[in-house]
């Protein structure tokens, strides 16, 4: 509460009209603050070596995510050990490895297919007596895809433009050998899969260093280096890399089954399961209500969208056509759902948010901020975001249990170069459905990257984002 207070009183200089400078901005935010800054990495430093360690390092291109220190951070506060994780928001599944890494249950949801994709791998069961088994599985399998006539075209309309002509050819072959891989060695198959992914964003001209889908001139010079490699070389090229990066996999996994305390069961339904267990939802969040019960959950750790959030589904388009999880016409319908795009809420509750103080002065200000841009859709764009955040907070408040914990980790980005009060807005929200504000953190070290937008043209002017700790009354 008294950060609460504290903040509304430094921030209110950001109503003027004169727009404060960074500088003062960042003072703003870190004065009064001091007890509350942290520099997660620091903090657990003995316990998680890097952002990468054990299965973290699979697939670490998913846009937006956090870093592991994050929900381990929270479990740790909390002492959470044998409860139920709740990650409504899951992306690339970070809670959920930290949450069997802490020996505790978790539930993730994600309204993109590629979540469980990623969620199954990252927690993957493989006796690490075997290793040198699975080793020669992998080298034997690889050997047979190289071998395959046959060829897998993704459901992608404008394929060629995103790769070399010999390339693609090349890539068609190794998914067709992949997806011929019997279900009967799943684990081999989904680490062939993931490693794949690697090499389906890496030979093509998207640029990997951005989370957004784009041609960037860079990307063709590096390709064609690459294809001057590649008609030296052959095909073995990149096959040498699959079994570089399937090797690699297989480690992590290994690595992550040495950690794991407990054995954990993956379920598919909440039947009177009293062990260890992960369960995998794809879904907008909106469904969870009728896919979980009331009070159910210990706590739930996250990160919601952005505001004005665009990379999601732009930038996992390329592994979701090569897993074969989309077409053209489902991205479509699936960004008209995602949070921070949408200008649709999924309930209005526009005469609550009208109560909420700190929401009140900032959609004032975007408002007027807006009619430079001569745009209604921004606006729509943002009423429609608080809207879905009020709905996440009533739905937290259902799912938890008494005295369950909400964790948010959310940024600030700026909105027409204004720099939107979210944390302020959030804790408001939760304060009047209730939850009361035990902790709020500041992490000053950036923990991921943002694309540049229309809108917020330095994403990473962010100086660092929230971690917001409620308690349900
Ligand atoms: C900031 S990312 C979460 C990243 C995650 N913490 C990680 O470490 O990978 C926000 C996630 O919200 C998801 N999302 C957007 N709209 C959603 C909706 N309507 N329902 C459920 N998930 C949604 C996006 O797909 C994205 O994965």
């Amino acid at each position: 509460m008294t950060n609460l207070t504290q903040s509304n009183e430094q921030l209110t200089m950001f109503n003027t009209c004169e727009f404060p400078s960074y500088e003062e901005i960042k003072e703003a935010y870190t004065k009064g603050f001091e007890r509350d800054v942290v520099n997660l990495r620091q903090e657990l430093k003995n316990e998680i070596p890097n952002t990468t360690y054990l299965t973290h390092a699979i697939h670490n291109v998913y846009p937006a995510k956090f870093i592991p220190q994050v929900p381990r951070f929270v479990i740790k506060k909390f002492n959470l050990k044998e409860k139920i994780i709740l990650d409504p928001f899951a992306g690339s599944g970070t809670t959920a490895v930290e949450s069997i890494l802490t020996e505790n249950s978790n539930i993730s949801n994600d309204i993109n297919p590629i979540t469980r994709f990623l969620i199954d791998i990252k927690t993957l069961t493989l006796n690490p007596r075997d290793y040198f088994i699975y080793k020669n599985q992998l080298n034997h399998y690889i050997e047979t895809i190289f071998k395959t006539n046959s060829k897998f075209i993704p459901k992608w309309e404008n394929i060629d433009y995103w790769y070399p002509e010999n390339i693609l050819f090349t890539l068609t072959k190794i998914w067709a050998g992949i997806y011929n891989i019997d279900e009967n060695e799943s684990h081999i198959k989904n680490i062939l899969k993931a490693s794949a992914l690697y090499l389906s964003r890496k030979y093509s001209y998207g640029e990997d260093e951005s989370p957004k889908l784009f041609k960037s001139k860079e990307k063709i010079i590096k390709i064609k280096e690459l294809i001057n490699k590649f008609n030296e070389m052959g095909e073995d090229l990149m096959k040498y890399e699959l079994l570089k990066k399937a090797n690699q996999y297989l480690e992590c996994i290994i690595q992550f089954n040495l950690s794991t305390k407990r054995e954990f069961k993956k379920i598919d339904s909440l039947d009177n399961n009293k062990q260890q267990f992960l369960m995998v939802f794809n879904n907008s969040i909106e469904k969870l209500e009728q896919n979980l019960p009331e009070e159910m959950i210990d706590c739930i750790i996250t990160s919601p969208p952005y505001i004005y959030a665009q990379e999601y589904f732009r930038s996992t388009k390329i592994d979701m056509f090569w897993l074969d999880m989309i077409n053209d016409e489902s991205i479509r319908c699936l960004t008209k759902k995602e949070i921070g795009q949408k200008i649709k809420p999924f309930c209005d509750f526009s005469d609550e948010l009208l109560r909420i103080e700190s929401y009140r002065s900032t959609f004032e200000t975007i408002k007027n901020l807006s009619l430079n841009f001569k745009t209604k859709e921004n606006i729509f764009r943002f009423r429609s975001y608080f809207n879905d955040m009020l709905y996440f907070v009533k739905l937290s408040n259902r799912l938890l249990k008494k005295k369950g914990i909400l964790a948010i980790f959310i940024g600030e980005p700026k909105v027409f170069g204004y720099p939107v009060k979210v944390k302020d807005i959030i804790s408001e929200m939760e304060i009047q459905n209730n939850f009361r504000i035990k902790y709020t953190f500041f992490d000053i070290i950036k923990s991921r990257h943002l694309s540049k937008n229309r809108l917020n043209d330095n994403p990473e002017g962010i100086e660092g984002e929230w971690l917001i700790i409620g308690e349900k009354l």
